[in-house]
Formats: structure tokens, sequence, C-alpha cells
């Protein structure tokens, strides 16, 4: 989704600035474009494409030349992918200056804002809601940016996170957020804005983390104004949009710059499924204490009370996190023996819940921005649920609001198609559902079991993951079809969704998953000859039936693929094809099973040309309704 970076500081902008948005690329995005306040003014430059258009333009122009910079990657909302509709946006001052702006999020008044600025005489060039932001901006604009700012944000409704330039106050960056995330890096004589920290991160790992309403002032300039020379001088300060200062505490961000590069891998998302084993083993770290038996959750110790005596779960989330939710539901009920349920948050937020007394709220999300999953966050707390996260992103705006959470550490997923996310999520859930079963119905020696398979795991992910040259092969021969079915029952039903989800998000083939038995209830009249049906088939209480499932699908002539439990000689005479996975008690079979259908998908990808790490049409992080 939209992306936004900023610099101010003795280099030139410019070169950082594209830095930062091809640091963003990973986001999703289908324009780009850059604002440089020059010695001759702010210089505007937009691309459509992918951000080396934009580098190249600035290149082959040579206009940039500037310590103060704001750029933007956009994935458009209101307006096509145009020229004109990219940002950076203008608006001219009454006393004749520039003032330029990028924007994240959706301003909701801006119909009405648009006709008064209209009125005012300002002449709008794009369809897009942030233009008005920057008009508005530049009408209130009488000396002093962050002032101006402060009013604007005070008339609009809606989200936003923005950075905004001024030519009247050359060393100056204004940002804000409401809604949208937005961080400042503090790094040598500079400051760095960026709506994702992987923007910031090759520059400083010292951070400020804006909270909604808040306006950060940034200042970098040289002291005697004389020359580039130095000594620069740097300053920032924080107000809410009331103009109310606020003291802001400094943070260090929790990863390294090798965790967001190819490190020799092609692709981000096949470097993240590689990744597994060690992200298992991080999201693990310190929480199993073989001694006693039991899962150690700091961040829920505060609330471990209520959530013994919870008499309902409610997960919620979006995409593959919704996936992971259902997971959850399947754990919290089987181990923990407490009512769950996983809703799309989307779905949730508007139809009304009822949230009895004793409820959980968790919101499952790798960004911690996903702006339905918030939405659905605020609406459960609002109703007077005890809300929890399970987020990777540290200090995102989620894991900031709920009340307690367990994060996933397993590093920045790059990736849109989220994987090694997924199988954090799906670990952490676990985790909580033991955390709570052992301090309810749970045997010691059950928990205990638990425990020891969980540490096996990532050596058993290792195991699938050395499976994917023939995973590769097995896909070349169904390649050419269009149409796939992935089938599951129990715990691997969600898993067989997400199986087709990472299909259709990176390959553009039509995929379904559903549960294996639901398949007769109509999606067996698309079985015709060839067409490949993925089966969870592993060892655990429905084999039999899944089996028989997988007649029903042969005795239509479909290709069958399965995932089995090593060591399953049976499972031969039933499939064409057979990824096979170390045997685990059933309640943590997902994060196994779910790995070859990963795969699957990156070859699936890849064999039909596609730029697996810029899925056409999505965004890695939704902070929009
Ligand atoms: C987008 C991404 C998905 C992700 C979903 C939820 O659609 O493309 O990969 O699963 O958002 O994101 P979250 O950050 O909340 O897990």
């Amino acid at each position: 989704m939209c992306g936004i970076v900023g610099y101010v500081g003795p280099k030139q902008s410019s070169s950082l600035l594209i830095e930062g948005l091809k640091r963003l690329e990973y986001r999703g995005y289908d324009s780009s474009g850059i604002a440089v306040n020059t010695p001759q003014g702010i210089k505007v430059g937009k691309a459509i494409g992918r951000v080396r258009v934009m580098e190249e333009f600035i290149q082959t122009t040579g206009v940039f030349e500037g310590h103060a910079g704001i750029a933007h990657t956009r994935w458009a909302t209101h307006g096509g992918p145009t020229q004109a509709n990219a940002h950076p946006h203008t608006g001219k001052t009454k006393t004749g200056h520039t003032i330029a702006i990028v924007h994240n999020g959706i301003i909701e008044n801006y119909i009405p804002l648009r006709k008064y600025l209209t009125d005012k005489g300002h002449v709008f060039e794009s369809e897009t809601d942030a233009e008005v932001l920057a008009k508005l901006i530049a009408e209130l604009y009488d000396g002093d940016l962050e002032k101006a700012v402060q009013s604007a944000l005070r008339d609009v409704r809606g989200a936003y996170a923005i950075a905004v330039l001024c030519d009247n106050e050359p060393h100056t960056i204004v940002a804000a957020r409401k809604g949208s995330p937005l961080i400042v890096g503090i790094a040598d004589s500079a400051y760095v804005v960026a709506s994702d920290a992987s923007a910031i991160i090759a520059h400083t790992s010292q951070v400020i983390t804006l909270d909604d309403y808040q306006v950060v002032r940034l200042c970098a300039g040289v002291k005697d104004k004389v020359g580039d020379g130095g000594p620069w001088a740097v300053d920032f300060r924080t107000t809410t949009i009331d103009n109310v200062c606020v003291t802001q505490e400094v943070t260090k961000l929790e990863f390294d710059l090798e965790q967001i590069e190819l490190g020799g891998y092609k692709h981000f998302m096949f470097k993240e499924i590689m990744e597994q084993p060690e992200a298992i083993r991080n999201c693990l770290r310190g929480r199993i204490d073989h001694r006693e038996g039991r899962v150690v959750l700091g961040g829920l110790s505060g609330l471990a009370r209520d959530l013994v005596r919870a008499r309902r779960f409610i997960i919620s989330a979006q995409g593959t996190a919704y996936h992971a939710g259902m997971i959850g539901e399947y754990l919290l009920e089987d181990l923990a023996k407490i009512p769950a349920r996983c809703e799309y948050a989307s779905e949730f937020r508007y139809r009304n819940p009822i949230i009895e007394e004793g409820t959980v709220a968790i919101a499952v999300s790798q960004s911690g921005e996903t702006a339905d999953t918030l939405a659905a966050l605020h609406e459960a707390k609002d109703r007077g649920a005890i809300s929890l996260g399970v987020v990777n992103s540290v200090g995102s705006t989620i894991s900031r609001e709920t009340d307690a959470g367990v994060y996933l550490h397993v590093g920045p997923e790059i990736g849109v198609a989220s994987t090694k996310a997924f199988v954090g999520q799906v670990a952490v859930l676990t985790l909580i559902s033991l955390y709570l079963g052992k301090r309810r119905f749970l045997s010691d020696e059950v928990v205990r079991s638990y425990l020891k398979q969980l540490e096996a795991l990532p050596d058993m992910v290792s195991r699938v993951l050395e499976q994917s040259d023939h995973i590769k092969k097995c896909v070349e021969q169904c390649i050419d079809r269009d149409n796939w079915l992935f089938l599951g029952r129990g715990y691997n039903y969600p898993v067989a969704i997400e199986g087709a989800l990472k299909l259709k998000e990176i390959s553009y083939i039509h995929a379904e998953g559903m549960p294996a038995a639901e398949m007769k209830h109509g999606p067996i009249a698309l079985i015709d000859k060839g067409m490949p049906v993925v089966f969870v088939a592993t060892k655990g209480s429905q084999y039999e039936k899944v089996i028989s499932n997988i007649e029903e699908v042969r005795a239509r002539g479909g290709r069958i693929l399965a995932v089995a439990t090593e060591g399953d000689d049976n499972i031969h005479q039933y499939a064409d094809a057979v990824f096979t996975v170390p045997d685990i008690a059933e309640p943590l079979q997902p994060m196994l099973t779910v790995v070859p259908l990963q795969i699957l998908a990156y070859h699936a990808a890849v064999l039909r040309g596609h730029d697996v790490d810029k899925p056409r049409n999505l965004a890695k992080s939704v902070t929009v309704e």
C-alpha cells in the first residue's frame, strides 16, 4: 500500500529518497513521486510504474538538488494510477509559496473541502483526496508550516500519514499521523521520516513513533547558513494538532539491514519460506519452560487471571492472518477448552456484534496496521472486551492499542505473500492455547508432550523445505491448468484455504480452498480430467475420511497432489504426487502442512514468469478499509 519517505539533513535528499522508495516497493504500488526543496523552489517529479523509472527521471533532469525532500509510492484509491494522481501534490499559499505533500490514508470529507477550496480559487489537477490536503494547508499558511498543518488537520476527517514541505522553510519537514503509521528516524544530523521502518533502518535504529493526532516538525540545517560545510543543527518537536507539546520516547528498531535484504535469494518470498525454521526458533525462544513444563508469555502475565477465566475468544484478522486465526479458533477450543470464533475483521466491525462479559478479542496481524483489523479491535474494546494482539511488527498501532499481546518475533516480512508470519501467528496462537490449557484442563503430561514437539518443529520444517525441487517438478506437470482445488479437514482445512490463497496471490491461477467434505456439495462439478486437486492428507483423526474424498476426485479424473505424513506408503496408490511432512500431533500439523503449499505457489508463480515479490494489485499492508 502507499509508502512515505522524507529526509532532511546534510546529504542530497533525492538519492536517499529513491533508496527509501525502493525499500518500500514491497508494500505494493502503481506510481511514485518525489518533491525536493531546491534553491530554485520545490521541484516535483512523478512517474507511473516502478521506482527505477522515477530514478532515471531524476538522474536525467538533474534539478533535484536540496537537503529536504519527500517521496511517495502510491497504491491507487481515489483516481486511477496516473501521473496527475501520483503524489506529491502541491498547493499555492496566498503569498505565492509552494506547499508539497505526500499522504497515506483517506480523507473522508474531501468533497466538501474540495468545493470550499475551489471557491477560494484553488485549481485542482488530480482526482485525489490528498491534493485537497495540500491546498488546504496552503490556504491556511501564514508563515508557519507547523501551524498550517495543525489547523488543516483539525478540519479533516479520515485517516492520514503525511509529510509536508514549504519552499519558505527550506530545511523543514512537517509530518503527522492519524490512523496510518508514521515513524521518524533520528540519524546523525538528519531525520528520516517514513511510513515503514524498512526505509529508515539503513540510516538509524533510533526512532520515534507518532501517535494519532500528533504533528512533528523536523528541522536540519547549516547553523551559519553559509554553505554545505556544516556544522548542522538539528531540532525536532512534537505537538498535537491542537498545538499541545508532547514528549516523545526514542525507541530502538529491533531488526537490522541484513534482514530486509535478499541475501543471495532471488525473491523475498522464497527467502522467507526458507527462513521458517529460524523464524519458529525465534518465536519460541524463552517461551518454553521445560523444568516446569509450561509456556511463559511475559506479555500476558498481567492479564493471566482474566484470560484463564475468559468465557469466549473472538479472533479478528484479514487475509493470511485470518487463516491463522481460524487455526487459533480450533486451538483455543481444543487445547484451552474456551469457546472461540474467528471472523473477518471487516465483517465483525459492521455487524453490531454482541460482546458478553468475559470476552477476549484477539487481533492477529503481521503488520499491526491493517485498517479493518484495527477497526474491529476498536469495536471490540468499545463494547468491553479485553484486547490482545498477535502481531509481528514491534511498536505497530495494534500492538500499542491492545491491553496485552504476544509478538511473533519472526523478523521483518517483505514478501507480499505472507509465509513466515503465518507460521509465527499459528505458533503464537498455539502457545497461548497451551498457556491457558495448562491453567485449565490440560494435564502436565499432555502439555509437556506438545512442548517437546514444538521444540522439534524447526528441524521438521527443514525436512519439508528439502523437497523444494521435487515440488517444483510436480508443479511443472500441471502449470498449464487454470483452476485448482485445495482440500483439508479439521486443523488442515484453514491450511487448504491458505494454500489456495498463496497460489492465487502470486501465480494468478484461480484456486479455491475448502473443507474436503464440502467439495461434494457443489465444487465437485468442476472436476474434470487432469484438474489439480491438492489434499492435505496427513495421519490423524480424519485420515480415512480424507482418503474417501481423494477417491471421489480420482473417480472423476482429477490429478491428486497430496501432503502426507512421512512413512505413509498407503497414500501413493491414491496420489499422483506426494509431499511429506514429519509426524506430529494434529494441533501442530498446520505449521508443517502449509510449507509444501507455500513452496508450490512460489514455483507456480516463477514458472508462469510472474514477479513473485510484487504481485499485481496487491499490497503488503492494507491501511484503508
Ligand atoms: C494484505 C496482505 C496479506 C495479509 C493481509 C493482512 O492483504 O497482502 O498478505 O495477510 O493484508 O495483513 P496483516 O498485516 O494484518 O497480517
